[in-house]
Formats: structure tokens, C-alpha cells, sequence
């Protein structure tokens, strides 16, 4: 059964492309201290060229205090001293263009951080005062106020209110933030808050940036009356969000989208706006991109589905269904700077983005080399699908989750805000290994790394992969070479007959078939284009092929 449309040739680049995500403390390091810079990434893009991609997606590197690696902003107009300048930003985005790659930045709408001008301004400028406006205050319960406005929760464990002090030294009313007590949450009913937005999109479009990811794209509007709200307290992603939710998914956050859907119109060169929104259903998503709106969502739905025959198939489905029902191109994403590295989550049974780490707390280790052959096997699901599919840094190389990080080498302000430690997100976040046998495996020069590299690294190194047949690095290159070539990006997907737990569907020109079972199955005889692990007339446990249809 067909469940998708071709998209016409002329179709803009955004709807089939491939978009590799840099985290930019993690990428490169060229000034030495051990965190990664623009330098560095720049020094790098030939990498991303030569592996294919279309364009490349930066997390933050503006001003902030790093207390939310970069997503806490002190500046959305300027660069962090620690990622370089506003040159470095313009030398990055030329080099990108030459090499033929497009840029997205991110934007971090949904708060800033505490020590942006406009906060602190907010909180010299005192009750009642049109600056306060700018952020959600509100006066505490209870006799004296000492009690939060509501019982809403931090994703990051703790309350999602911090009182402040005025500057008579009296206690004075309590400020939202959804994320840490540093990421005060802005008040998108105030006019002036959709103005400055404004002028940040046009600082970096002007700069020649092809799109941005929007970080909460679910979360900047808020009920008016900020009731209470029953979360489970390990659920406070927006992973379901209610029609009446009172701060994921609102209907009211959809005039925003508009609002910016026609600046980035108003620039020529097919500028694209991508949605970091935590909604589900997917039908309820598509919402996202709806003509007007944003350009794509990332498919989040589809990230956090198990390894499961069944399961898959229903999702991309589902998500073919509700995109193109709106007009928009599916996306795919496996892997990003917030979740279990993919070869690791879809080998574990704790699907949620919590972190794997070493003690009591810590779920099953699981084996590294058959995590890496059901990660490579997913990856070349995802890369036949038709849409558009992100790549997370290091998922070239099959990096898996580092779990062995001391703990007090943690740095995810998770880890800290919670009673018992969950370990969070720095096991995908640590620096990549370039070099087998340099420094910090060529991250920095001078060997510096801010979260640990596993000495057992060498073995994914990007040296010790170039060139080496069966690599990786050579089937994700070779994956996406192929995807071009036989347009898998715009094509329509049929599913053929197969056993259970087996995934067997055709793009265009090449049959797509995964092996989810526990058994080798047999696997027809015509031409292997590409394959996970090395068919032997039959097809392995967690193995993907891509045959000549
Ligand atoms: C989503 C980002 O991806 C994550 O890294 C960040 O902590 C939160 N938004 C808050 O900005």
C-alpha cells in the first residue's frame, strides 16, 4: 500500500534532507581549553561535506553562563567568549556555504537566562513595572507567599518557581521556569517579548543562517490561570500533552509560528524553521507544520519507539499519515545532544532520556558491540525513509552512551537538581574521538576534554574508520550516497509481505528488509547495495539490507 507522495522535483532542499546536529562544546576544540569552538567546528566541515549531509544544525555557542550547556541565554545576539565571535559565527556560516552545506541555528525562545540583561532589568525595575512583564511573576500562596504560585514542576527536578528577594531585602513574588531556576520562562502575551524574537531571527537570517531549530517549540504559552497539574514527576516532557495541558502543546503558541513563518519567508534562499516540540499524538504535531507555520517538527514519536517490528511499522505510518496530511515532509531522528545514544536506548529497556550510569540506579549495561549492530541496523531503516532525517554527532562513528562518567565529573544540571541523582544526558554529550591516536583523540590539541573521553574510544575514532570497508563511518557515507542517488528522501514507501518481526517495504528502486527476530532469515537473491552487518546468503539478527528492487 502506498502511503506517500512523491514531492515534486523543483521541492525546496528542506523537504528531503539530511541534517547532521553539532553540539558545539562536544564537536571540536580548536583553542585548547577543552571545550569545543566555532574554530574548531569550522576546521571540520569538511568531514560533514565528505559524509554527505545537507546541512548542518548548531546548539547554542551565544552568550550565556553554560548553566544549560548554552541553551541559557545571555545574549541571543552575540557569541560565547568560550565558542569564539561574531567573526568566527560569519567564518563558519561562509565556509559551511562553500562546502555546499546549509546552516541552522538554534533559538531559545521559551526563557532566557538569569543574568540576561532583560531578567536582571526585570528584577531592578521592581512590582508592577513593565520590564516584569517581560517574564512570568507571580506572588507565592499561603499566608506570607512562601509556597510556589502552583505546583508545576522543573523538567529538571524541583519546583518550577524560585522566589526572589527585592532590593529593600523583602521576599517578593516567585518566578516560572519550566526548565532550571536560571531559565526564567518568558511571558509570550507581552508584545514586547514577540518583537525582540523578531529582531534575533533577522540578526541570524541576515547573517546568512538557512533556518533555526526552535528549542520548546510546545512550551511558550502558558494557561492564563497557571492552575495546578498532576505530573508524573518522570514524565514532564510534554511526551503526551493533552488538549487542556496548561503548558505543553497550547493552541496558542500557533500565532507565533505564523509570525515567523513570514520573516523567514521574506528571505529568499528557502529558509526553514524546525520545531523542538515534545507532543504526542503525531496528528497533534503536525498542527506544527501546517502550511503556514513551521517547516518540519522533529519526529519524536519516532525516536522513542522500541525495537519492535510491530511497533516501527505503526510509526512510520503514522508519521507519513499526519505529516503529509498538512502538507509537510516527515522527519526522522534517532539520536540528539538529550537522549540515550541510539544504539544504547534500543538496547535498553528504559526508553526515556534519563542517562545511563554506573551504580544501583543504572540500567542493564548492555553489550557494546551487539548495541552497535541493532543501532546500525535502525539507522539504515531510517535513512530509506522518505522525508527529511537528523543526525545527531557521533552516530557516524557509532559512539555509544558513555556511562562510565565519574560522578563528579557530571555536569547536566539533572544530575544535581535531583534527589537521587538521575545521571541524565552527558553520556551522549562527550567529546568526539577524531584521531585513534592523539590527545583527547584530536579533540583539542592540548589533550583537554570537559566531560571524559572512555579510553576505549580509540576504536571509534574517525581515523581508525575512514577508508575501512564495513566501517560506521563508510556505511553511514555510503547510506547516504545511495539515498541520493536512488532519491529514497522523495520517494513513496510500499510494504511487502513478511514473516513476523521482520520489516520488508520498497523506495523507489531498493527493498528495504530488517531482521528484528531472533533468527537469520532468508534474503532474496539480487544485488546488496548496502547492509548493516554483511548478509551470508541469509539475513542476521538486527541486520538491514538494502537490495536492488
Ligand atoms: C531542549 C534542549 O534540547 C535541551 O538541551 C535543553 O536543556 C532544554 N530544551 C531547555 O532549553
Amino acid at each position: 500500500m502506498p502511503t506517500s507522495t512523491p514531492t515534486p522535483v523543483s521541492s525546496p532542499w528542506w523537504r528531503t534532507a539530511v541534517i547532521y546536529q553539532v553540539y558545539p562544546r562536544s564537536f571540536a576544540d580548536a583553542s585548547g581549553d577543552g571545550v569545543g569552538d566555532l574554530p574548531g567546528i569550522t576546521s571540520r566541515l569538511k568531514h560533514l561535506a565528505d559524509l554527505g549531509v545537507d546541512a548542518v544544525w548548531l546548539s547554542p555557542f551565544y552568550r550565556s553562563p553554560q548553566n544549560d550547556a548554552g541553551y541559557d541565554v545571555s545574549d541571543y545576539c552575540d557569541v560565547d567568549p568560550l565558542f569564539g565571535t561574531l567573526d568566527d559565527a560569519d567564518a563558519l556560516i561562509a565556509r559551511a556555504h562553500e562546502l555546499g552545506l546549509r546552516i541552522i541555528v538554534d533559538v531559545v525562545p521559551n526563557h532566557s537566562s538569569s543574568e540576561h540583561p532583560w531578567f536582571q532589568e526585570a528584577l531592578a525595575a521592581g512590582p508592577g513595572s513593565p520590564e516584569r512583564d517581560r517574564y512570568i511573576f507571580r506572588e507565592g500562596r499561603g499566608a506570607d507567599g512562601s509556597e510556589p504560585p502552583n505546583n508545576w514542576l522543573s523538567m529538571f527536578g524541583g519546583p518550577a518557581w524560585t522566589r526572589i528577594t527585592e532590593a529593600d531585602g523583602r521576599p517578593g513574588p516567585w518566578y516560572l521556569h519550566l526548565f532550571d531556576a536560571t531559565q526564567p520562562d518568558f511571558d509570550w502575551t507581552n508584545p514586547w517579548v514577540a518583537d525582540r524574537f523578531d529582531e534575533v531571527l533577522r540578526f541570524w537570517f541576515d547573517r546568512g543562517a538557512d533556518g533555526f531549530r526552535i528549542d520548546v517549540a510546545h512550551g511558550l504559552a502558558k494557561a492564563p490561570s497557571l492552575p495546578d497539574f498532576e505530573v508524573d514527576p518522570r514524565r514532564t516532557g510534554g511526551e503526551w500533552a493533552p488538549d487542556d495541558h496548561p503548558y505543553w502543546g497550547r493552541a496558542e503558541v500557533h500565532p507565533i509560528w505564523r509570525r515567523w513563518r513570514a520573516i523567514a519567508d521574506s528571505y529568499d534562499g528557502d529558509r526553514a524553521l524546525v520545531a523542538e516540540a515534545w507532543v504526542t499524538p503525531l496528528s497533534k504535531l503536525a498542527r506544527w507544520v501546517r502550511r503556514d507555520e513551521l517547516h518540519q517538527a522533529f519526529n519524536f514519536g519516532y525516536l522513542m519507539t522500541a525495537w519492535d517490528a510491530v511497533e516501527l511499522r505503526a510509526v512510520i505510518d503514522e508519521s507519513l499519515a499526519a505529516f503529509e496530511g498538512v502538507g509537510a515532509p516527515s522527519t526522522w531522528v534517532l539520536s540528539n545532544h538529550d537522549t540515550i545514544r541510539h544504539p544504547f536506548r534500543l538496547s535498553v529497556a528504559e526508553q526515556l532520556p534519563h542517562g545511563i550510569g554506573i551504580g544501583p540506579k543504572s540500567a542493564d549495561r548492555p553489550d557494546e558491540s551487539a548495541a552497535l549492530a541493532r543501532g546500525r541496523a535502525a539507522t539504515l531503516v531510517m535513512l530509506a525513509l522518505p522525508g527529511s532525517a537528523y543526525l545527531y554527532q557521533g552516530e557516524e562513528l557509532g559512539l555509544p552512551e558513555a556511562i562510565d562518567i565519574p560522578d563528579e565529573a557530571r555536569q547536566d544540571p539533572t544530575w544535581w537538581r535531583t534527589p537521587d541523582g538521575v545521571y541524565g544526558r552527558d553520556g551522549c554529550r562527550v567529546p568526539l574521538p577524531w584521531e585513534a591516536d592523539a590527545p583527547a583523540f584530536g579533540f583539542s590539541l592540548t589533550g583537554k576534554s570537559w566531560l571524559p573521553q572512555p579510553a576505549s574510544w580509540t576504536k571509534y575514532a574517525a581515523s581508525a574508520q575512514a577508508g575501512v570497508a564495513g566501517s560506521t563511518l563508510e556505511m553511514y557515507r555510503s547510506a547516504l550516497r545511495l539515498r541520493r542517488e536512488h532519491g529514497l528522501g522523495q520517494a513513496r514507501i510500499t510494504w511487502n509481505e513478511s514473516i513476523e518481526d521482520v520489516l520488508d517495504f520498497t523506495v523507489n528502486d531498493v527493498r528495504v528488509i530488517v531482521n528484528m527476530s531472533d533468527t537469520e532469515v532468508p534474503l532474496p537473491r539480487t544485488e546488496v547495495l548496502l547492509a548493516s552487518a554483511s548478509p551470508t546468503g541469509t539475513l542476521a539478527h538486527d541486520t538491514t539490507v538494502w537490495l536492488r528492487a
